[in-house]
């Protein structure tokens, strides 16, 4: 039976009659026996096999180079190398599949830049092992997270008419040609469409019946902003409660990373020891941190005059009534608070449409979670459950309530104070792992003018 290198690191007894399947790392050529390290994935570390001359297969050892894909059978015994508790003694060795010396993962240290034209092949390094691992282990907290708070999971649709943000940065969707004179009823849906900015609206209607939902899927924005922290597809969670309002919901997403962290400590770590090493010296502390303390909240308002008082020469200028932009959310979190930090109430007009309007009459209940090192990783809102004021709301933004009719009817019967936010699974990632650009953490990147693989 094929036993993961994992699973044999684990063992606490030597075993006879193992086989290994993995990729040859590298092959050292004794007198008379030979070395191979072999990486199967399951794990960061390899496996050291001990291969005697004149073992059945061993007359092809000249083609275990670095790349090829072999199967070792043998028995377990302890090592006497560091960091290994057992190496495989090989009873007969085969070859799958040769690599040349074209391979391009030799054992130098490469770039993430050159790394990035090779997306089919960084799997198999060192680095990319342990992000994917780290990222699959999550997706599972994530999971883990919400339906042990009773959340109903809830698959939002890819393909959309309506635009959640009115950012504007929707890919249309069409089976038209392009010719002069096609009307938009003559595409397929009859009207325009658009893959999906975001499964908020569809996850309310849910939310609006089941009480506790979350959605976890791919979302899409054009956005033509080529930073280490934007992509057009990224993967996004979102939950959405019923009966909740803006420090519920604060609450929630504070406690949801507080979870994605203690979860990264307790099942990632020898993953997260290789990002210390190699990618982010600061990566344990700064789990640590998350997972003790609490997290600063404040208003934008009471951010804005921190900012101004700050004397930094900010490239983007500072007043109330502009945007964050990365620049000051990164000076909040990592030099004035040094905390995760919650920026909540912001002005309605640079707001999306369906956020609670506070009594102040200027502000809505937005609030936005700002980490060390990325700037923004959720966004979300107490959402307006007011009929009258939704409307007021879609008109402000010049949105045609029409297109809205069953976004408001949720108003309309029933209405329930409801709240909930969004969190980009990449730049969690990020956070988490230290791995600086946004490229290097989801498998296959789409950014502007790149879409192989
Ligand atoms: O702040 P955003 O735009 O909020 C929403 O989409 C709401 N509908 C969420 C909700 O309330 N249910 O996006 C949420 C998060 C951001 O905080 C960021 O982490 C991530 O999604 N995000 C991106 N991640 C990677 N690339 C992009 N282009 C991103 N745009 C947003
Ligand atoms: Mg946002």
């Amino acid at each position: 039976m094929r036993t993961l290198i994992k699973h044999i690191r684990a063992l606490s007894a030597p075993a006879d009659a193992v086989i290994v399947q993995g990729w040859v790392r590298t092959r050292r050529d004794a007198k008379g026996f030979s070395f191979l390290e072999l990486n199967d994935g399951s794990c960061l570390a390899n496996l050291q096999v001990v291969v005697d001359a004149g073992i059945p297969g061993s007359a092809h050892l000249a083609s275990f180079t670095t790349g090829a894909s072999v199967v070792v059978n043998g028995n377990l015994v302890p090592s006497p190398a560091p960091g290994q508790k057992w190496e495989l003694r090989a009873t007969k060795i085969e070859l799958l599949g040769t690599a040349d010396a074209s391979y391009p993962l030799q054992k130098k240290g490469h770039t993430l830049e050159f790394l990035r034209t090779i997306a089919h092949l960084r799997p198999r390094s060192n680095l990319f092992g342990a992000v994917f691992r780290t990222r699959s282990k999550l997706a599972f907290a994530v999971h883990e997270f919400f339906q042990s708070r009773e959340f109903i999971y809830v698959h939002t649709p890819i393909i959309t008419a309506s635009d959640c943000e009115g950012a504007g940065e929707m890919f249309r969707v069409t089976t038209l040609k392009g010719k002069p004179d096609e009307k938009p009823e003559a595409d397929f849906f009859g009207k325009p469409t658009y893959l999906t900015v975001s499964g908020q609206l569809e996850g309310e209607t849910f939310a609006c019946a089941l009480s506790n939902i979350y959605t976890f899927g791919p979302t899409f924005r054009a956005e033509n902003s080529n930073t280490a922290r934007h992509a057009a597809e990224f993967w996004m969670i979102e939950p959405e409660m019923a009966f909740c309002d803006l420090p519920g919901d604060m609450d929630l997403a504070e406690e949801f990373i507080k979870a994605m962290a203690r979860y990264a400590l307790e099942h990632c770590a020898e993953d997260l020891a290789f990002f210390a090493k190699f990618v982010d010296k600061g990566v344990p502390e700064r789990l640590q941190f998350v997972v003790e303390r609490p997290f600063v909240r404040v208003p934008y308002t009471e951010a804005v005059g921190i900012l101004k008082q700050s004397g930094k020469p900010f490239e983007f200028p500072v007043d109330y009534g502009q945007n964050l932009q990365s620049e000051h959310e990164r000076f909040l979190t990592e030099e004035h608070f040094k905390s995760p930090t919650t920026v909540f109430n912001y002005p309605r007009e640079i707001k999306p449409f369906y956020m609670r309007l506070n009594d102040d009459g200027k502000t809505v209940t937005a609030m936005d979670v700002l980490v060390p090192g990325i700037g923004e990783v959720i966004g979300g809102a107490q959402r307006e459950e007011r009929l009258a004021q939704l409307q007021e709301n879609l008109e402000a933004h010049q949105l045609k309530p029409e297109d809205y009719w069953w976004y408001t009817d949720l108003r309309r019967y029933g209405t329930v104070p409801h709240a909930g936010f969004g969190l980009g699974f990449e730049r969690l990632l990020m956070f988490l792992t230290g791995v600086a650009n946004i490229r290097d953490v989801i498998p296959f990147a789409r950014t502007p003018g790149n879409a192989e693989f």
